[in-house]
């Protein structure tokens, strides 16, 4: 594990604690035990905090803090790695970890250039290993129907939406303090709805624009961002095209009702798909406690510690699930039948286009992209536009006003 933060918390100490009792189990691969072995965090204080806590079963791990700690941790005998620093830290953590020849599972968004991606598909490729990203919301059993009605041609032909997603204060303010300079939120959590987009709609990404607003986290002119306002358009193969705006902040008041605050919209030719984490679910208050340390309006569905109808205390949700799964993939790799065929297994887990980086490309481009508009409307120039695969190459900007065309990517996207 590389980073222990909110996170890992929320969602890899659940998987590690529930596996180091329960196993996996498939009938291809048998018994696999996932034990936490390692960990490299900045300064070791929240492994320490966590072994404090820990069950006796799970506090087994070494624990690397120095300036080499993902490296340590790397040549350290450990099968798969996953990466839950911020996220412009994720690209060198998980090179150093494919080139040891580890599996490796990256939280979102994987990289931040189309380059960095490049580079860590091949050598995942060259090392025979899986380089796969977590985008949990793809296992929300709402997006989860929202993409069979898809996939069955109940709702056809999306035309465009929006999608919010919008954090508190404290996220800003303390929780990410550390690093949030020069980042944005769009970068944080807009991936989660372009990936959705992305995965869902499966349509070619065209144009790439955004703003946003600045002056709470940091100056008013600087390269801070409060809230971003991206908009992607999309082309079906015939020519039509799809437009999806996708908002985000991480400066909403502690106290609003929604706490973390998701909505969506699509509409199609022949319907509309309207989404709200607020209204899907329970509302609550508890005096003294909501919505600082009990949620108003809890997310159960992505990760409750609850009481099960058999009297056992238990940790889950998708967002658990999600690194199960990847977990699975890995254990079929290297356990699901003959050496022989090992090959044969990676390219199949290879092929998943939910988590694989290989189908992450249009989601690294939009971010890429987005980066990029925020840093030209940092430094005095709003409003550029980015274009996908255009005469110009993979990911050209342009200025609005002026004949420049900055070519962040050449390659197609
Ligand atoms: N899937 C989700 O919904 C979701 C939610 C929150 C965060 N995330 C992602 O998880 C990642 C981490 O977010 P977080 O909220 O846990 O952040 P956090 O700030 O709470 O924790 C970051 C951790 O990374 C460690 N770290 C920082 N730099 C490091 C380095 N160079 N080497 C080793 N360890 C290092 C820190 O010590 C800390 O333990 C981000 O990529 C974020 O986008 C995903």
């Amino acid at each position: 594990m590389i980073g222990m933060g909110m996170i890992f918390d929320e969602t890899y100490r659940p998987f590690f604690e529930r596996s180091v009792g329960r196993p996996l189990y498939d009938p291809t691969f048998g018994v696999c035990s996932v034990p936490l072995t390692a960990v490299a965090t900045r300064t070791g204080q929240r492994a320490a905090a966590y072994r404090a806590k820990a069950p006796a079963d799970v506090r087994d791990f070494e624990s690397f803090s120095s300036a080499d700690a993902v490296e340590q941790l790397v040549e350290s005998p450990v099968d798969a790695v996953c990466i839950a620093t911020p996220d412009d830290r994720h690209f060198a953590a998980a090179r150093l970890a494919i080139e040891a020849g580890k599996h490796v599972l990256i939280e979102k968004p994987s990289v931040l250039k189309l380059a960095e991606l490049d580079e860590l598909q091949q050598l995942a490729v060259d090392h025979g290993v899986l380089a796969k990203v977590v985008y949990h919301k793809l296992l929300d059993p709402d997006h989860k129907k929202l993409r069979t009605f898809v996939a069955d041609g109940v709702l056809q032909h999306v035309n465009n939406g929006y999608c919010s997603l919008l954090e508190p204060k404290s996220i800003a303010g303390s929780q990410f303090a550390e690093w949030i300079t020069g980042r944005n939120p769009g970068t944080y959590v807009a991936v989660h709805y372009i990936k959705l987009i992305d995965f869902t709609f499966g349509l070619q990404l065209k144009r790439v624009s955004c703003t946003g607003q600045r002056g709470i986290v940091g100056p008013a002119n600087g390269p801070t961002w409060d809230s971003t306002q991206l908009r992607l358009v999309y082309a079906y193969s015939d020519g039509r095209e799809a437009a999806f705006d996708i908002h985000t902040s991480w400066v909403t008041p502690d106290n609003f009702p929604g706490y973390v605050e998701q909505e969506v919209q699509f509409r199609f030719d022949n319907g509309v798909w309207n989404g709200h984490s607020r209204k899907r679910g329970v509302e609550c208050t508890v005096e003294g406690a909501t919505p600082f340390t009990i949620k108003n309006t809890i997310n159960n569905h992505y990760n409750a510690a609850l009481l099960e109808p058999w009297d056992e205390r238990s940790q889950r949700g998708y967002g658990v699930e999600v690194i199960e799964r990847f977990m699975r993939e890995a254990a079929m790799v290297e356990f699901g039948g003959p050496l022989q065929e090992r090959a044969a297994r990676l390219a199949s887990a290879r092929k998943l286009a939910y988590n694989d980086l290989a189908a992450d490309r249009q989601v690294v481009a939009a971010v890429e992209a987005m980066e990029a508009i925020l840093a030209r409307h940092a430094a005095g120039t709003p409003d550029c536009v980015v274009e996908v695969n255009g005469p110009a190459g993979g990911l050209a900007l342009q200025p609005p006003g002026s004949a420049e065309i900055d070519v962040l990517y050449q390659p197609p996207v």
